[in-house]
């Protein structure tokens, strides 16, 4: 799970006694840091416990009895990462409640103050620590402690606000895990040697009818019913899920899993059950029971078991560097998987089979809406055009964050397409769901399948690039752009009068994965070219038309990985203002392949060239160079896919660069692989 987040990991497992400690490793940096940590085997003490610590290692060899522990790859959002702010966050120095977050609690702060207020110590910067607290503090107004485990994380997860997924352990409930969510993925592999008896898991919501302790505004916090006992029948033992049951009705041997990456359990198993938002996975004697924290909410009652597809060696670096090499080397076989199965290259036609009940209602639409972040955005930017050309619907591209910001309106014949490489962003997430209550139809373009993205939208495409695990995006852009070409070529199937486009633009995605590798063949000479970027502090990259989004995928690409200022720039705004930068120093490229446009890119180059400028610039094969200038020479296609081809060397010139100055280019600082807090 590392590249969800690597300034800081930690890992708690549990002793087989009371009188064991519970060992926590945590440190800082990389996982790699964590593993030597635990190679010298000298445990982190819990907060509040450093009088207490070992200062000689455990005995590593010793065999648990115990079956639970967890770990946590922690990105900060609540205080820097230090030790100290390291997940597993525990509740008090005798570790009675453990707790691994993705997300944030909104609330914490006034959490946290009726908490101090109670004589609760806080040690730590973190959001998370006071939901640790919280347990504690739920479990010890009871005077008669008899609350399960499920019960008690639902009283505590009804007093949260924000966005989590969760897994607590407790010294009161050994060899028990909850874990929760509520806007971040969680998921639950289950390994099992026998076949599973049916393929999911039943949803307990007679459960519901427990009375759990709501929040007492009067007492402040919560109110715990006055004699501490949980109501009549919460302790029953429920019947174990049918699908744990082995032919003969007999529960068998099973192993979970709880992750909120299907990435981090496919070693061990392909077998997953995606959690909802407020669901509740209690685990405990071998058995997995899934409640509800509310019970009105119309979901399913069972949870599917579906079976990965992904396999372990295409989430390993192999024989590249960076998984960031890698998945700009499998570009042309990502491209041509985004493809399969639904381009007809033989009678030019596309057929997306999430959409085919939908053309219908989208051409109707009175809007395209496209809401993503990031590199998607670029994307959605990128296929604007054709989309604007073949469906001749207006179209509207709009980052998450600031189309939530705007509360921007939306109608019920608004058509909302939501792209997003992990299908869990929380700002796209979040832009769904306001589009989903106001009644326009909202598709997905995702690549993660079971993500959150890819269940809550109405349908939508999977781009099937394969796991993207660097974190600058790279093949699920292409991809993203392959799938949107197809929807707009798919939408405009109805149009006699685009039949001479639609083909065009199906024998220029027949060419693409070709394309691509000769374009893979210039990367030594890409990586000099970098050489000549290492050392300076900014690069603009110009162009326009298609090229837009080029440039500014290119920029982002720079800025993220190089650490180093750069721009994309529209060269019809030029004129308008970054002209007044240009100078013989400033390092500019140009992109200037051939389209419609050319003549107008053609004299933005001259106003460059004649202020001195010197860019390097991207022409097409065949093309004549302009004179005295650098060039790079991209194969030629159709104008809206020729983007997909520019963006190649803009991609390996970042990664070169980043090399070149010595950064991780799998781990750029500060940035994490999914960004599922607004
Ligand atoms: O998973 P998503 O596509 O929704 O992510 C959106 C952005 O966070 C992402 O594209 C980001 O900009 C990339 N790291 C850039 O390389």
């Amino acid at each position: 799970m590392e590249y969800r987040g690597y300034d800081s990991a930690g890992i708690g497992i549990d002793g087989d006694s009371p009188s064991d400690p519970y060992i926590l490793f945590k440190e800082v940096g990389k996982v790699s840091a964590l593993r030597k940590h635990v190679d010298i085997g000298i445990p982190t003490p819990a907060p509040g416990n450093e009088a207490n610590a070992l200062t000689s290692p455990i005995d590593m060899k010793k065999v648990f009895v115990s079956q639970t522990s967890m770990a946590h790859t922690r990105w900060a959002t609540h205080g820097v990462p230090c030790t100290l702010n390291c997940h597993p966050h525990v509740s008090d120095p005798m570790t009675e409640f453990t707790v691994v977050h993705n997300g944030i609690i909104t609330n914490f702060k006034e959490l946290k103050l009726v908490l101090q207020k109670r004589g609760y110590v806080f040690r730590t910067d973190t959001d998370t620590e006071c939901v640790a607290m919280l347990c504690k503090y739920v479990y010890e107004s009871q005077p008669n402690k008899r609350l399960n485990f499920q019960t008690l994380i639902k009283t505590v997860l009804k007093e949260l606000e924000g966005s989590f997924a969760f897994v607590f352990k407790s010294v009161h409930f050994p060899d028990e895990i909850v874990a929760a969510r509520r806007g971040s993925p969680l998921l639950i592999g289950v390994k099992s040697e026998r076949k599973l008896k049916v393929d999911f898991v039943d949803v307990e919501l007679q459960d519901d009818k427990i009375a759990v302790p709501e929040v007492g505004d009067a007492n402040g916090l919560l109110a715990v019913p006055a004699n501490g006992n949980a109501p009549a029948g919460s302790n029953l033992r429920r019947q174990q899920s049918r699908a744990f049951l082995s032919e003969d009705g007999m529960p068998q041997p099973i192993e979970f899993y709880v992750a909120s990456d299907p990435a981090a359990i496919i070693e061990h198993t392909k077998k997953v059950l995606y959690l909802e938002d407020d669901d509740i996975a209690h685990i405990a004697d071998g058995q997995l029971h899934i409640h509800r924290l509310r019970r009105d909410d119309g979901l399913s009652s069972v949870r599917a078991i579906e079976t990965l597809e992904i396999e372990l060696a295409e989430i390993m670096k192999g024989q590249y560097a960076h998984f960031m090499q890698k998945e700009i080397y499998e570009q042309p076989e990502s491209v041509v998987n985004t493809m399969r199965g639904r381009v007809n290259f033989d009678n030019n036609t596309v057929t997306l089979g999430g959409l085919k009940a939908y053309l219908p209602v989208i051409r109707r639409g009175r809007r395209l809406l496209f809401v993503a972040c990031g590199t998607s955005y670029h994307s959605c930017i990128a296929a604007r055009p054709v989309f604007e050309e073949l469906t001749e619907i207006p179209v509207a591209v709009e980052l998450a964050s600031d189309f939530l910001d705007r509360r921007t309106p939306v109608f019920r014949d608004d058509v909302a397409i939501f792209v997003s490489q992990s299908g869990e962003t929380a700002d796209t997430i979040l832009a769904m769901r306001y589009c989903l209550e106001r009644g326009a139809l909202c598709l997905g373009v995702v690549n993660v399948v079971g993500s959150t993205l890819s269940r809550e939208t109405h349908s939508g495409i999977h781009i099937n690039a394969g796991p993207e695990i660097g974190v600058a995006s790279t093949k699920a852009y292409t991809s993203q752009y392959i799938a949107l070409i197809m929807m707009a070529v798919q939408l405009a199937s109805d149009s006699m009068s685009k039949a001479g486009r639609r083909a065009e633009i199906i024998a220029g995605l027949h060419d693409i994965p070709g394309q691509i590798k000769t374009i893979l063949t210039m990367d030594k000479e890409i990586q000099q070219l970098a050489t000549s970027f290492a050392k300076q502090n900014s690069l603009l990259i110009m162009g326009r038309g298609y090229q837009f989004a080029t440039c500014l995928e290119g920029a982002l690409k720079i800025k993220e990985l190089c650490y180093m200022h750069s721009e994309g720039i529209l060269a019809g705004e030029l004129k308008h203002g970054p002209l007044a930068l240009v100078d013989e120093n400033l390092p500019i490229i140009f992109i200037m392949t051939k389209d419609s446009l050319y003549p107008k890119v053609q004299s933005a180059l001259q106003q460059v060239i004649a202020r001195n400028g010197k860019p390097i610039v991207f022409i097409t094969e065949g093309e004549e160079a302009p004179a005295d200038v650098k060039t790079v020479v991209v194969p030629k296609t159709t104008d809206c896919l020729q983007g997909l081809l520019n963006v190649i060397p803009l991609q390996l010139l970042s990664y070169h660069i980043a090399v070149q100055r010595g950064v991780d280019v799998d781990f750029p600082r500060n940035l994490a692989k999914s960004v599922t807090t607004e």
